[in-house]
């Protein structure tokens, strides 16, 4: 039916505008109308169209011919109108060909008579835009240039004409707009285009809906969605959640601490996503590490705050696809209290006077923490009990200084510890041992042991014996501490006491100088100064008080009688005396004292010993019997004076007591001598061998010496000719006479003496080395006092020479100068 109508076309267009012009043309009409009319709903009166009345209609059994076509359309003969019997769908029926018209014949009967009937089925908009599929699937990448086109699927609108698709619409239309391209041949396609680059990490997924929408009134419309799914391009760097992270860590903190997260995100997908971190390559990359996946950054070294404060670290992070980013950590290094403070000497005394004054700085110190705040915070202290203390002068600067006076005599040497300390918890300490001298100042004079010395010395002593010590200690050091003893100036009796004692410097020895005499001096004082060797010198000073004890060494002498030259004394005795008479009294003196003056008196020799008797005491003579006629008128009594000293001295005298009545019968007797003769011939002999002994020894030592003397003489010519070494020659030696006082023994000695008295070194004699020999044959002679020319000892003044000095040469020989019945027998000078 469709081609049948569409190859009428031509011509039934043709009829159908000339029926219309003309109205009702025998033989053929046409209507017009919608589709989709109701059934039952009226196309036209036909009857009355075609001029025929509803009889005819009747009679003509009126009919429908449509051929083999399915019958849309009714007639109703009764009423002569055309019914719409079913549904007509114009799209059904044309498509999109138009015009779209329905060709029947109705045939009467009766005259058979056909007409044309055409009903023209006009287009309503009833059928909306579609699109085949409800939704299209894109997948685009998001690194799509603006401009990309995207074809879109047609909508079918089977609605024609205006009814058709007009337009498209397409929403939203952010990132894409529609373009619709008109084909030559009359179709429309249409495509999307891209406006504005995709964002995956926007919007993934993109929906759109394409809206189609045709001209009909109302306007029908047919939706598509349309999916589009963003494809990840690599378009994102990483980035770091913070620029700039800071962290800090505590020095000393064991490896593996964690010190903190880096974090970096990266929008991509995927591998583009995939974000790794890595510690720049730097001096410090061995101390950190970073987790390459996870950017836990942690310590793999060890940190020291006092070398390092501050690490700044580069992280990279960078995805799969080669963006990256830069991130810094700073990684603070906290202070832990791990450094000790350390004690440096910057400036030290070893040694300091004891003199300076309090204040005095003895070691600068500079004390260095290298930790920070408290932990470096410094106090130093010192031991206590020492005369020091600790200042802080300027910061890390301490100075040691003396506290108080220092006395080296109390403590020569102090050990000062310096204890520093910081301040941290726990704090750290170090400390520092100095060991300080203190040097001698000469402030301590010597002191003598004693405040007072007494010495005693036994008369008839050698020169040079050293009679005691003196002693002074000095609390000072060394030199300031060397005592040196001098003697200081006075005099005794007027004599320089340099001739009785002298000091050795270096000892405090006191050396008597000479011999001393009791029976002269008894004692007496000098003063020793004893004086350190500082400079200047401090000294003090003691007294000596020097006492010579009595020897026995002076017999006792006779004061009376007197025992005279020439004359005969003799003591009268009446015949008549009594028994007890009191003939005389021996008067005799000891010059010692004590002891050895103690005199005592016997009777040694008596010419009748029963006639007298002598005061053991008191030294009386008295008779023990009464006086008779046969008595001899001469009567020699020998009274022996003993002193008590040990061993004992004693004198001898003779008294001569005349016992007679008268005067001249005692001078008869007197002048007699011939009874003595005998006796007194004895001893000339033994004197006149003596004397014969004695010259000899004396002439054979008189030329022994000039032997010597002219070898001498002769050696010493050779040797100033000869230059040989010189022998010295100690001259033998010498003895002097010093015949001061009532001395037994003289003794000779060498003096050697310097001007300095610090190196004085006196050499004495032995002892007694040559007496002067003193002949005392009848031990009843008086002492002759033998005058020393000359002595050194009696010139103090004499200078005093090193070399050793002959004082002088001399030998006496002294005999007792007795004498016996008034005759001088020998008296040798
Ligand atoms: C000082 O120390 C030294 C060495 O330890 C020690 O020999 C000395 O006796 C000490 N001195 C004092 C005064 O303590
Ligand atoms: C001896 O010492 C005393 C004090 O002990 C002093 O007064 C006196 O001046 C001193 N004498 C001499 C001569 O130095």
């Amino acid at each position: 039916f469709k081609d049948m109508v569409a190859g009428m076309m031509g011509w039934q267009v043709l009829l159908f505008f000339s029926m219309l012009s003309l109205g009702v043309v025998h033989g053929q009409v046409s209507y017009s109308i919608p589709e989709e009319l109701k059934k039952g709903s009226l196309i036209g009166n036909i009857a009355q169209d075609l001029g025929l009345g509803v009889d005819r209609l009747r009679s003509g059994k009126a009919h429908i011919y449509t051929g083999n076509t399915d019958e849309y359309i009714e007639l109703k003969r009764d009423r002569g109108v055309l019914l719409i019997k079913d549904r007509i769908d114009r799209e059904a029926l044309c498509g999109q060909t138009m015009p779209c018209a329905l060709h029947f014949q109705m045939i009467l009967e009766n005259p058979m008579e056909f007409f044309t009937v055409t009903v023209e089925i006009t287009d309503i908009n009833d059928n909306p835009p579609t699109f085949e599929r409800s939704e299209m699937k894109f997948e685009i990448p998001e690194s799509a240039l603006t401009g990309a086109r995207f074809v879109l699927e047609k909508a079918i609108d089977d609605d024609v004409g205006v009814n058709g698709l007009s337009s498209y619409a397409l929403k939203p239309s952010d990132n894409f707009a529609l373009k619709t391209i008109s084909r030559s041949d009359g179709t429309k396609h249409v495509e999307m285009v891209l406006q504005k680059p995709l964002d995956r990490e926007n919007h993934e997924h993109i929906s759109l809906i394409l809206t189609a929408l045709d001209g009909g009134e109302p306007q029908l419309s047919g939706t598509m969605q349309i999916v589009i799914t963003v494809l990840d391009a690599n378009d994102n760097p990483p980035i770091c959640s913070k620029p700039e992270y800071k962290a800090s860590v505590a020095e000393n903190a064991p490896v593996g601490t964690i010190i903190t997260t880096v974090r970096a995100t990266d929008k991509d997908k995927g591998n583009n996503g995939k974000v790794t971190y890595t510690v720049s390559k730097s001096g410090v990359a061995s101390l950190f590490t970073i987790d390459a996946n996870s950017g836990l950054l942690t310590l793999t070294g060890n940190v020291d705050y006092e070398k390092r404060r501050l690490y700044e670290l580069d992280v990279q992070v960078s995805d799969q696809g080669g963006l990256s980013d830069a991130c810094k950590v700073i990684v603070d290094v906290t202070d832990m209290n791990d450094n000790p403070p350390s004690i440096n000497i910057m400036s030290n005394s070893n040694t300091v006077s004891e003199n300076v004054k309090p204040g005095t700085v003895v070691t600068m110190l500079n004390i260095q923490d290298p930790d920070s705040n408290d932990n470096g915070r410094v106090m130093c202290v010192i031991n206590e009990n020492i005369p020091f203390a600790i200042k802080s002068t300027t910061n890390n600067f301490f100075s040691v200084v003396t506290d108080s006076d220092l006395d080296r005599e109390r403590a020569s040497e102090y050990n000062i510890t310096v204890t520093c300390s910081d301040e941290g918890v726990p704090s750290l300490s170090s400390s520092v041992t100095l060991t300080l001298q203190i040097s001698d100042v000469n402030d301590n004079a010597p002191v003598f042991e004693r405040s007072s010395y007494e010495a005693y010395i036994v008369e008839n002593n050698t020169p040079g014996l050293s009679i005691f010590t003196v002693k002074a200690r000095d609390a000072d050091w060394n030199q300031n501490a060397r005592v040196s003893y001098i003697l200081e100036d006075s005099s005794v009796n007027g004599v320089p006491v340099f001739s009785y004692v002298s000091v050795s410097a270096d000892s405090g020895v006191i050396h008597a100088v000479r011999s001393f005499d009791y029976e002269q001096i008894k004692d007496f004082q000098f003063r020793v100064k004893a004086q350190d060797g500082g400079s200047p010198p401090l000294s003090s000073n003691v007294t000596v008080k020097m006492v010579i004890q009595d020897q026995n060494d002076n017999p006792p002498q006779v004061l009376y009688p007197v025992q005279t030259g020439g004359s005969v004394v003799a003591e009268m005795v009446p015949r008549a005396a009594d028994v007890g008479y009191l003939v005389t009294k021996v008067v005799a003196v000891d010059v010692d004292s004590g002891q050895n003056a103690w005199l005592s008196y016997k009777l040694q020799k008596a010419t009748d010993r029963a006639l007298f008797e002598v005061g053991l005491q008191n030294g009386e003579i008295r008779t023990i019997r009464q006086v008779n006629d046969k008595d001899a008128v001469k009567q020699r009594l020998t009274v022996i004076v003993e002193d008590n000293g040990q061993p004992s001295r004693s004198a001898a005298v003779i008294v001569n007591v005349a016992v007679a009545d008268s005067f001249p019968e005692v001078l008869s007797e007197f002048t007699d001598f011939t009874h003595d003769k005998e006796y007194n011939d004895n001893l000339t002999f033994y004197l006149v061998l003596a004397l014969a002994v004695v010259s000899f020894l004396f002439i054979t030592c008189v030329v022994v010496i000039i032997s010597v003397k002219i070898y001498r003489w002769r050696q010493s010519r050779t040797l100033f000719h000869s230059n040989l070494p010189v022998i010295p020659y100690y001259p033998p030696r010498y003895s002097d006479t010093l015949g001061t006082g009532t001395l037994q023994h003289v003794y000779n000695y060498e003096v050697c003496r310097t001007t300095d008295s610090r190196k004085s070194d006196c050499k004495f004699g032995g002892a007694g080395s040559q007496n002067v020999l003193i002949m005392d044959p009848s031990s009843t002679g008086t002492m002759q006092r033998i005058q020393s020319e000359k002595s050194i000892l009696d010139e103090p003044d004499s200078p005093l020479e090193v070399t050793p000095q002959a004082v002088s040469f001399r030998e006496v020989w002294m005999l007792n100068c007795q004498t016996i019945h008034g005759l001088r027998v020998f008296c040798l000078n």
